[in-house]
């Protein structure tokens, strides 16, 4: 029988937020598990004391099930392992763990053998086989995506092929979903769910700086480009943002241009920085790395994350739960 999310992380909603470094705290996760759907927060390179902050703030914010995004390519294999022991000791059984690109087989073992939901996010058909065989959420990325790419295939191309070869796994598809009649192009390719990153950078709860929000409301698909040039941090991988003066002229010098604050650190950044400017970020805000999906076409408005929900829920499967619930909930309070 074919997997589902409700299944497979407990949600009303088939809908996954990006765990998105910087820009997903637990805020952000929390308003979207409490709408039904599976927040997350970013763990990028949190470790020790501030990773713990942020666990903690996660798992007193909501009751629902709810994530954290790790990258394996980011911080390396014994890094990983300390960041995943560390969420599995310090949250509980419904939190689960959603990776960018894969990580060993030994850790993703080590999530399923814990008991938890386990969502992996590939960019190929054979990533994908491999990360269901080992009993994950598989999220289908295209290159449509904003942020980081993991392949070359359009999303409802790698949706549909491995569809094909995994016709029970639990699949979602990623990149370029903005609106719900795109979304309910990506069931019709045989996704289950949809996993949106872009749509919640500009949500309320979000923590992306003000003009990267601005920026990507205004934007369209043409205002985005494919580069690899903001690799301070994140070296080696192409990424999809906002054409900025940098992307047009990578020639610069890599000089400071800004200053930021991770969990109460401060961090000079430098042009090129990976790093997305968010609101403890300050200085050339327009040359920095706003990490931008082709989705950016039909997101003009910024809204709480909880509107990002309901506006998608029609759509997704699990929709009739949310109306249910919402009709027995206005029937209680009258
Ligand atoms: C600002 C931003 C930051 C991102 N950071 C992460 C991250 O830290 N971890 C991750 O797994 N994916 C990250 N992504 C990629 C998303 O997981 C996903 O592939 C993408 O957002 C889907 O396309 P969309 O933006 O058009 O919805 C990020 C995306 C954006 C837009």
């Amino acid at each position: 029988m074919r997997a589902t999310l409700a299944g497979a992380l407990g949600l009303d909603v088939a809908l996954l937020q990006s765990g998105m470094g910087g820009v997903a705290g637990a805020e952000l996760a929390c308003a979207v598990s409490d709408a039904g759907a599976a927040g997350c927060v970013g763990g990028y390179k949190l470790a020790g004391d501030a990773l713990s902050a942020v666990l903690g703030r996660l798992t007193a914010g909501t009751e629902r099930p709810v994530g954290v995004n790790l990258i394996p390519e980011v911080v390396g294999p014994e890094e990983l392992d300390r960041q995943v022991a560390q969420v599995l000791d310090e949250t509980p059984e419904r939190v689960h763990l959603s990776f960018f690109g894969m990580p060993e087989d030994a850790v993703l073992d080590r999530v399923v053998a814990a008991g938890r939901g386990l969502v992996v996010q590939v960019g190929s058909v054979e990533d994908g086989t491999h990360a269901a065989g080992r009993g994950a959420v598989v999220v289908a990325q295209g290159t449509e995506a904003g942020g980081h790419l993991l392949g070359t295939a359009r999303r409802d191309d790698l949706v549909a092929a491995l569809r094909d070869r995994l016709p029970d796994a639990c699949l979602v598809a990623s990149g370029g979903i903005g609106s719900p009649e795109e979304a309910g192009r990506a069931l019709a390719a045989g996704a289950d769910g949809v996993l949106l990153g872009t749509a919640f950078v500009v949500a309320h709860e979000s923590r992306a700086h003000s003009r990267f929000k601005a920026a990507v409301t205004a934007a369209d698909e043409a205002d985005t480009v494919i580069t690899d040039v903001y690799e301070i941090g994140w070296p080696g991988r192409r990424h999809r943002v906002l054409a900025t003066a940098v992307t047009a002229d990578p020639g610069q010098p890599k000089n400071f241009i800004g200053r930021t604050v991770v969990e109460g650190k401060p961090y000079l950044v430098p042009r090129f920085s990976s790093a997305v400017p968010t609101e403890a970020t300050s200085g050339r805000i327009e040359e920095m790395a706003m990490y931008c999906g082709r989705s950016c076409g039909d997101i003009s408005e910024q809204l709480s994350a909880a509107d990002v929900v309901a506006a998608f829920a029609r759509v997704l499967p699990g929709a009739e739960t949310v109306k249910n619930q919402t009709r027995m909930e206005s029937n209680v309070s009258r």
